[in-house]
């Protein structure tokens, strides 16, 4: 067995994960049972199963899942993969209803899980319904959104949302509207987006020409804290460009352990979710939230919404990029900046403490 990486180095004499792990679907297989399998990972906006019956269907991983508020108005999670044969329970993204039926062979459950109709299953032995309940798994929310662990013990909730409860308070995101929706797939591993947004914003300048100036470096801080960590920005509010007119106040950059990532700014709040699809490939969501959603606001929103899909784009080329340079046979890892990539050390070391670091 040959060791891969060192996460016990100082930032200053680390390397980054090697490209194999980027590129291998044996780590990727890895990831998804020993990263995906145990942590917690977003799965909706409360809102959206707000009433007894309403119910969504997600994907962590490799494992499709329903999240749901049953009859009595308690949120459930569990499988969507029917304890028949295997059929998804749930074939659209959300519905209201009082059963689940599975269309292959019209298996019935209820909002919670629990097998109500098998048709014509009379005279099977050791048969009932009971014992085939869809697996059921922790969900807990969080300000306006739910979440969803598959492990039978999950990690501390609260105790990796602590930092963020208490720094992004100002913000107050319990008043921002969900107003938008947009999903990017990119022909990545999901972890080179998640090393894009960790470099401490080594990239801005260079990357995103709307954006330089906007954030004066000398001011930029990263914090680092157990299964998350946070960017400080203040951003520059005299400068002549689009970008500075609907992106105001002090930034917050916040990285949740695996794969989610919350952007804040002055009444504006955008959530990106970065779903692994195998190891070259990955769909990054943005939920785009404003705290004015009034018709006198339409215009900043747009804007907002306008640069937000430019600076996608520029990341998204560039982390294809990567993905086409990892491939080659005389690139296998690089080093760090110390000034700016701490946050993203700190997502290898995590990483390799959960994947492996050994192959
Ligand atoms: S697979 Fe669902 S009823 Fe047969
Ligand atoms: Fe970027």
């Amino acid at each position: 067995m040959k060791q891969i990486f060192d996460g016990n180095r100082p930032l200053a004499e680390a390397s980054a994960l090697p490209s194999s792990t980027y590129l291998s679907s044996e780590y990727y297989d890895k990831e998804l049972k020993q990263v995906f399998g145990k942590e917690w990972h977003w799965a909706c906006r409360t809102e959206q199963i707000n009433q007894p019956g309403q119910w969504i269907t997600t994907q962590i991983g490799n494992e499709s899942i329903v999240v749901s508020r049953d009859s009595e108005g308690i949120l459930r999670a569990f499988s969507n993969v029917c304890r028949h044969r295997a059929a998804k329970v749930c074939r659209v993204s959300q519905g209201q209803s009082t059963r689940l039926r599975c269309q292959y062979h019209g298996w019935t459950y209820d909002l919670a899980g629990h097998l109500k109709t098998a048709p014509e299953f009379q005279g099977v032995s050791h048969f009932n319904c009971e014992q085939h309940s869809l697996p059921s798994f922790q969900v807990e929310e969080l300000g306006p959104w739910l979440f969803v662990c598959l492990a039978s013990e999950a990690p501390n909730f609260l105790a990796q949302w602590k930092p963020f409860l208490e720094q992004s308070e100002s913000f107050q995101i319990d008043q921002m509207k969900f107003v938008k929706r947009v999903e990017y797939p990119l022909n990545c591993n999901w972890k080179i987006f998640v090393d894009n947004y960790l470099d401490g914003g080594y990239h801005i300048n260079t990357l995103h020409p709307d954006l330089a100036g906007l954030i004066p470096y000398s001011d930029y801080r990263s914090e680092i804290f157990e299964k998350s960590s946070l960017q400080t920005a203040p951003l520059k509010s005299n400068l002549q460009k689009e970008s500075a007119k609907v992106r105001k106040g002090t930034a917050q950059y916040w990285w949740l352990y695996p794969n989610l990532m919350i952007n804040l700014y002055e009444g504006v709040m955008d959530l990106n979710l970065v779903i692994p699809e195998g190891p070259n490939n990955c769909r990054v969501v943005f939920d785009f939230y404003f705290k004015d959603i009034s018709d006198l606001n339409q215009p900043q929103i747009e804007q907002s919404l306008k640069i937000a899909h430019q600076i996608q784009m520029e990341d998204q080329g560039i982390c294809e990029e990567v993905q086409e340079g990892l491939q080659s046979a005389f690139y296998t890892s690089g080093r760090f900046s110390v000034l700016r990539e701490q946050t993203a050390y700190h997502f290898h070391q995590l990483l390799a403490r959960e994947a492996g670091l050994f192959e």
